[in-house]
């Protein structure tokens, strides 16, 4: 029940209608006897948001695109990792001093390494963008090789250059000599659902591969690389993660993982909703 005392959450962004969080959230503080709340903010100008956030005593956020690297600016403190990385998608308001932090990077990499340790391994990933810049960085501080595979040879060299990585042009990519690959990109996201960024003939047994697109929940390259025999990681394994950090640094209780997985699962079979 909502009284005097619940603290407000919210995921800040633009868009933000479809975001899949707040239902989340939600049931995980109903399960949990958390007396908060979660909503979606759409904001256009991430300061008035911070602004906001301090005004109304909102006791922590999730934001998305576009704001994760312009809110730097309005912070009073930050994670020494999302400092790293130059990105924030999660802010906690301590009396008014807001920190932010990066869940994204956590959250992959605890989905990762809850299949394989990531120390010593190879590991490959497709993209150039926020996304790769916040994996790339959590699996190299982990201890595994990296290399960068991009379509546009400046972004990739660019970013492998930031992250001390190998990097290979998609157009020349011959073989896939890595035991992790991960896809950081929107393609095969929903509608494009028969797209995947590689061929299916350079898929090969022994590889493990994660998407971090989860709608649909299976990709066309998860669904390549399980016919080629590899064990794959979807999407949804690194949002849960991500968010259960989040619901762990604002409330201070364990995530209730199997719920939020619950939740998720419910919302994204429902075919009356369209998400994004
Ligand atoms: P985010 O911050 O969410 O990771 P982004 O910054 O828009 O997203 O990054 C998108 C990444 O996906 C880029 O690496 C982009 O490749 P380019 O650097 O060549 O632009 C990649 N990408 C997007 N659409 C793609 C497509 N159809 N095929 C291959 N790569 C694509």
């Amino acid at each position: 029940m909502i009284d005097a005392a619940t603290q407000v959450f919210a995921v800040i962004g633009n868009p933000v209608s479809h975001s899949l969080s707040p239902v989340m959230f939600n049931r995980a503080f109903s399960e949990t006897g958390y007396n908060g709340v979660y909503v979606a903010f759409q904001v256009t100008a991430i300061g008035d948001g911070m602004f906001a956030i301090r005004s109304l005593e909102i006791k922590g956020a999730s934001i998305t695109i576009p704001h994760k690297v312009s809110i730097l600016d309005f912070l009073d403190e930050l994670d020494p990792m999302a400092e790293s990385i130059g990105a924030v998608n999660t802010v906690i308001n301590h009396e008014g001093r807001l920190k932010g932090y990066n869940s994204d990077c956590l959250g992959a990499v605890k989905a990762l390494e809850e299949i394989t340790p990531l120390e010593g391994k190879r590991v490959a990933i497709i993209g150039a963008g926020g996304a790769a810049r916040a994996i790339g960085f959590g699996v190299k501080s982990c201890g595994a090789g990296l290399t960068l595979i991009n379509r546009s040879i400046s972004n990739g060299e660019k970013l492998a250059s930031a992250l001390e990585a190998d990097f290979i042009p998609i157009s020349e990519l011959g073989s896939l000599p890595f035991d992790i690959l991960i896809q950081t990109t929107s393609v095969g996201m929903t509608p494009h659902i028969h797209q995947s960024p590689i061929p299916d003939t350079l898929l090969t047994p022994g590889l493990l591969v994660m998407d971090i697109v989860y709608t649909p929940l299976k990709t066309r390259l998860l669904k390549d690389a399980e016919k080629a025999g590899c064990r794959t990681i979807s999407g949804m394994s690194m949002f849960i993660h991500q968010a259960a950090f989040q619901f762990e640094l604002w409330t201070k209780n364990p995530a209730p993982l199997a719920v939020m997985k619950q939740s998720l699962m419910d919302t994204l079979n429902n075919p009356r909703k369209n998400h994004s």
